[in-house]
């Protein structure tokens, strides 16, 4: 049975799409489409075509699922082409994500209606890719060429009410949706001549008496786009919709749609699209487990991760009670979360009134007693275990039944703070990334008694908060710090042989990544997990901590800052890592590049492999998401996993042999059959 499907009200054939879960625009439905507009044509008894979709959306765009594999006809260009020759004139009428493909459709249409909550946007360079069914050409005709740059760059949507604004939507709807679009295709049955996107002009004036818009605009985001592909080929062809016919327009569009689509970059984030989708996903729990109702949250700790754990909530509009043990420091603590959303707010990201409704949900207290009323209590206090043990003991005094009770540690195991309850099912990790209230990483970790439904409240409780949760196993370090390990001792390592931070940094850098290690430790602190005894000096570290080069905080780490924290190399530094290799009798030797990548990178590759023999982490992916999301890998490469992958592992194996590293089990027998992690 066809997901299109149509009736007719009056005169208008309204064209009705129900392809659960997002309306995406597969073959069933491009094939209804146009079966639909030709109905449309043929009738004499249609004087109006109105579009829209059942569910929770009208068309998300192209069905993803599709790309790589052979394309069936109607390819979506030819669909969206076919419904703006429609004779009779077409009413997009939208609800819901108008997304990619959604909204060339909508754009082809003749007129669109929309509801005030629609999203609309293009976010197919998210996906490594750019709008390919005439996108790039309509939306600078019908939104104006400042905002499509913006739309399709960024990839993100605006809401209807700006849409409306800028002309992009001709109604927002109150009330339901299809009569009033019925009701609008009535009034427009009979303006001739139909508009089309296509043949506008009046928006691109401006751009072409300004062509130093397109520099200007890759100039303000060169940071932003740095490394990916898409970005530039969707300013490119809006460049192509200003400079040319729109026949000649499309063509571009089509060549650097197609360009993008065959490279590496596309592959990589349409497997992180449903890498991330996978994540939410735990295998093997009871069919059917009911998350727990969590009405309200307690934080432990107001320092910067407590305060930015509880910022999270309090932008979901749940209420959190947050303890500290000193008035100063729970002062202090909720003085910075306001400063954090006044500072949102001063660049217009929150309204006034939004700060304050905020804070209102903020109960602040000194007395842990306090928490007896919330359904989820998180652990943020000193990453101590004896501290975490006294902390979690009074909690099973304190918590009411069937209260969660989460630590927040990074490395500590929950098995063991658990045991220090008698509710053991009620505990688990929620391992939060720094700054909290930004990253978008979740480790929800998994004690060995963690009941299933606290596992499915902690991932729900995830998205309700856009975290993107990740479920890791209880091992030293989880997934992502685990990783970070073997990463940063062959890191400290090449310094000794010869390397020095900025060629290991530079290198991770021209990879991808925000920053290298050396960079990383210098913002995050070199004194973390660091003994506080100036005297024992039995690193390069130490010996930094000694000299009270801490990091970015104190102005000098493994680099010098200036006062506006640029970081120059240090010759202290170089000084010190000179001192150590006499020391350890290490010689100095050239280190290429090359090297680096395999002592750092395969390294991890390698106990990202451990990591998943040991069931630590469900799916290679997952790691992925873990990396992507928690530490910045480029998504471009997907991910250290599907990096391996792409690499080749016989490679990387050969890599890490050569090195002298034992090869993980899992590694080893996937690159002797010819396997992969990810696909
Ligand atoms: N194709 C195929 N499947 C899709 C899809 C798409 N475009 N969009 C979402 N799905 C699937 C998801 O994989 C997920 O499947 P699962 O339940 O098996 O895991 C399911 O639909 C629900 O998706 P979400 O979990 O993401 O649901 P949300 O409600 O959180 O979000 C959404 C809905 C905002 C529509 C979000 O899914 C989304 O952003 N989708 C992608 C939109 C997109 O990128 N569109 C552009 C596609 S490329 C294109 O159009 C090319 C064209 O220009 C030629």
């Amino acid at each position: 049975m066809s997901p299109i499907s149509i009736k007719k009200h009056g005169d208008v054939l309204i064209v009705t799409s129900n392809n659960p879960p997002v309306n995406a625009l597969g073959h069933a439905v491009r094939e209804g489409l146009v079966a639909a507009i030709a109905e449309a044509d043929g009738d004499a008894g249609v004087k109006a075509v109105v579009i829209l979709c059942q569910g929770q959306t009208f068309f998300a765009g192209a069905d993803i699922t599709e790309f790589g594999k052979p394309m069936q006809l109607p390819m979506l260009p030819t669909v969206v082409d076919i419904i703006e020759n429609c004779t009779k004139p077409v009413v997009a009428a939208i609800h819901g994500t108008a997304f990619g493909g959604g909204l060339e459709v909508a754009l082809a249409s003749h007129y669109r209606v929309a509801v005030p909550s629609a999203k609309l946007g293009v976010p197919e360079v998210k996906l490594g890719l750019l709008p390919g069914a005439g996108g790039t050409q309509r939306l600078p005709r019908v939104a104006g060429v400042g905002k499509a740059l913006e739309m399709a760059a960024t990839g993100n949507p605006i809401g209807a009410k700006e849409a409306c604004a800028i002309g992009l939507v001709d109604r927002l709807i109150e009330g339901d949706l299809e009569q009033h679009a019925v009701a609008f295709a009535d009034e427009v049955k009979a303006v001739r001549p139909i508009p089309k996107s296509s043949e506008r002009d009046d928006k691109l004036a401006e751009a072409r008496a300004n062509p130093g818009i397109f520099d200007e605009f890759r100039k303000a985001n060169a940071r932003r786009f740095k490394g990916f592909d898409a970005p530039e080929a969707n300013v490119k062809a809006i460049e192509a919709a200003v400079a040319k016919p729109y026949a000649e327009g499309v063509l571009d569009e089509r060549r650097l749609f197609m360009e993008l689509m065959t490279g590496s970059q596309a592959r990589a984030q349409q497997y992180f699209f449903f890498a991330e989708r996978k994540a939410a996903k735990i295998e093997g729990l009871p069919e059917g487990t009911q998350p727990r109702d969590i009405r309200r949250v307690g934080v432990i700790g107001a320092g910067t991760m407590g305060g930015g754990i509880s910022m999270n909530f309090l932008g979901a509009g749940i209420p959190v009670t947050i303890v500290e043990m000193a008035k100063e420091a729970l002062d202090r603590g909720t003085g910075t979360m306001r400063k954090n959303y006044e500072a949102s707010a001063a660049k217009g990201r929150m309204s006034a009134d939004q700060v304050e409704g905020a804070m209102a949900l903020l109960t602040p207290t000194l007395k842990i007693e306090d928490l007896a009323d919330c359904d989820l209590i998180i652990e943020a206090a000193f990453e101590n275990m004896d501290v975490k043990k006294e902390i979690f003991g009074k909690l099973d005094a304190i918590a009411g039944p069937g209260a969660i009770l989460a630590s927040n540690t990074s490395y500590l195991n929950i098995d063991e703070i658990a045991a220090s309850t008698s509710r053991p099912q009620d505990v688990l990790g929620l391992h939060f990334f720094s700054p909290a209230n930004v990253m978008k990483l979740l480790e929800v970790v998994r004690g060995a008694k963690t009941a299933p439904d606290v596992l499915v409240t902690a991932m729900q409780l995830a998205k309700r908060i856009k975290k993107v949760a990740v479920v890791a196993g209880v091992c030293h370090g989880f997934i992502g710090n685990r990783m970070l390990m073997p990463r940063q001792m062959e890191a400290t390592k090449l310094l000794l042989e010869g390397a020095t931070p900025e060629q290991i940094d530079k290198v991770h850098v021209e990879f991808g990544m925000p920053m290298g290690p050396f960079q990383m430790a210098d913002l995050a602190g070199v004194d973390i997990g660091w003994h506080r005894d100036p005297g024992r000096i039995e690193n390069i570290r130490d010996a930094l901590c000694a000299a009270d080069r801490w990091g970015q905080k104190k102005g000098a780490g493994f680099y010098d800052y200036d006062d506006k924290r640029r970081p120059t190399p240090s010759p202290v530094v170089a000084g010190i890592i000179e001192e150590f290799r006499a020391r350890e009798g290490v010689e100095k030797r050239e280190i290429s590049d090359q090297e680096i990548v395999e002592r750092t990178l395969y390294t991890m590759v390698n106990e990202g492999a451990r990591i998943l023999e040991e069931g630590m982490a469900q799916r290679a992916s997952d790691i992925d998401v873990v990396w992507v999301y928690g530490y910045g890998w480029p998504v471009y490469r997907g991910g250290p996993m599907f990096w391996a992958d792409s690499e080749g592992l016989a490679k990387i194996v050969e890599g890490l042999e050569r090195r002298g590293f034992e090869v993980a089990q899992l590694l080893a027998k996937k690159a002797e059959a010819g396997e992969k992690f990810t696909r």
